[in-house]
């Protein structure tokens, strides 16, 4: 069967001051249709069986998952004891994965991302599941880059290598399928550049596909130590062991990111190329430019006064009134205890403002 896994235990703090550590990017809402999650999780339901579809969050989060989620069915939600990144989050997940199903082809899904296209996000999926299966390799997702981010991990393709695949499917056509040579993660602003120029490098989604299998084996030999526990792990799912002998990997094992961990020593990796209108919503500014902020209203979609203003954009509690005189090219966002004053354009500094506050005594 196919299986869904959404990775929703991250702590992002992009999104300052909206996204603090008690409320992460994942858990907070833009428009209509709720938290990014929920969102995730209806999406993904167009391809995987309700039941099939699981989350796995840290124990602080279990509240949170619950809030947007409340008919989701807690015997798919795995809780990590602490958060120890991607590579950590997938080995567990996996393991539940092939404890209900030995054959499983697993979509990795982050929890924090908007797909415009949602159509055909499924179907660059779909296609994902089918190679899974058929090609047996680790897929990936890329996004093709307009500008050198350096927020994204990164994908390099063999240049306009497509892998014929027979094509049982023509709709199939259009999404394209490159084989991977490397993954580079968060790349300095020359490198990301050189990378945007080379072409043959694309923004990584963070969505995988593949068989528990592949990916197993894959740990086996790249992460050996935590595939062994996670074998032990394997015999005490569903017991009364199964939370302690979680919380024993969790005690030793280092965080590690599924790309450096597992992608980049990884054989038979490729990437479909995903075309569905993407982003991962890194910053205000970005949240702006997909439409979310309209300028001279509030994204709850209250309008502020503007005299005098242009390019103001306001996210503030519901039923507070603003009034901007003269200036422009502003963010404001405004919570009960934080306040974000920006130059837009600049949104991307705020990480460097969280940093700052988190080395305050
Ligand atoms: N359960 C769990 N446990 N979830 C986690 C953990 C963990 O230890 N660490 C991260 N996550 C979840 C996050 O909540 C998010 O949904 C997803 O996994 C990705 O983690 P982020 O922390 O948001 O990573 P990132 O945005 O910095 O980078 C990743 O995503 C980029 C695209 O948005 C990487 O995959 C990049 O290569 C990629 O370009
Ligand atoms: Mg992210």
């Amino acid at each position: 069967h196919v299986y869904a896994v959404v990775m929703a235990g991250g702590i992002g703090s992009k999104l300052w001051p909206l996204s603090r550590k008690k409320s992460p990017k994942q858990f907070l809402h833009f428009f209509d249709g709720g938290t990014m999650i929920r969102k995730t999780v209806e999406r993904i339901a167009g391809a995987v069986r309700r039941e099939n579809i699981l989350i796995i969050t840290g124990k602080q989060h279990r509240r949170l998952v619950n809030d947007s989620l409340p008919d989701f069915d807690v015997d798919n939600i795995i809780i990590e004891p602490t958060i120890k990144d991607t590579a950590t989050c997938i080995a567990l997940a996996t393991t539940f994965i092939r404890k209900r199903d030995p054959d499983a082809v697993t979509i990795v899904l982050p929890a924090d991302h908007l797909v415009l296209d949602e159509e055909h996000f499924l179907k660059t999926v779909s296609k994902g599941v089918r190679l899974a299966r058929k090609q047996r390799g680790l897929i990936t997702v890329g996004i093709h880059p307009d500008r050198p981010e350096t927020r994204y991990g990164y994908i390099q393709v063999e240049p306009s290598v497509m892998i014929g695949e027979e094509n049982d499917d023509p709709d199939d056509d259009d999404i394209a399928l490159f084989r991977v040579k490397t993954f580079a993660e968060k790349p300095d602003l020359a490198t990301a550049e050189h990378f945007l120029q080379s072409q043959d490098f694309w923004w990584n989604s963070g969505v995988f596909i593949w068989h528990v299998d592949d990916i197993s084996r894959e740990y086996s030999r790249s992460l050996p130590d935590l595939y062994e526990d996670m074998q032990n792990v394997h015999a005490f799912i569903g017991t009364e062991r199964q939370e302690s002998v979680i919380e024993d990997v969790y005690s030793w094992v280092h965080p590690v990111s599924i790309a450096y961990g597992i992608m980049e020593k990884a054989e038979k990796v490729y990437m479909l190329a995903g075309n569905f209108g993407w982003t991962d919503l890194g910053c205000w500014d970005e949240v702006i430019k997909i439409g979310l902020g309209l300028e001279g209203r509030d994204m709850d979609g209250s309008e502020s006064i503007m005299i005098d203003s242009k390019n103001v954009f306001v996210r503030k509690p519901h039923g507070k009134a603003v009034v901007s005189i003269g200036v422009d090219d502003i963010i404001v966002v405004d919570t009960p205890d934080a306040l974000l004053i920006c130059k837009a354009g600049e949104s991307q500094k705020v990480v460097k403002a969280v940093e700052m506050m988190r080395r305050e005594p």
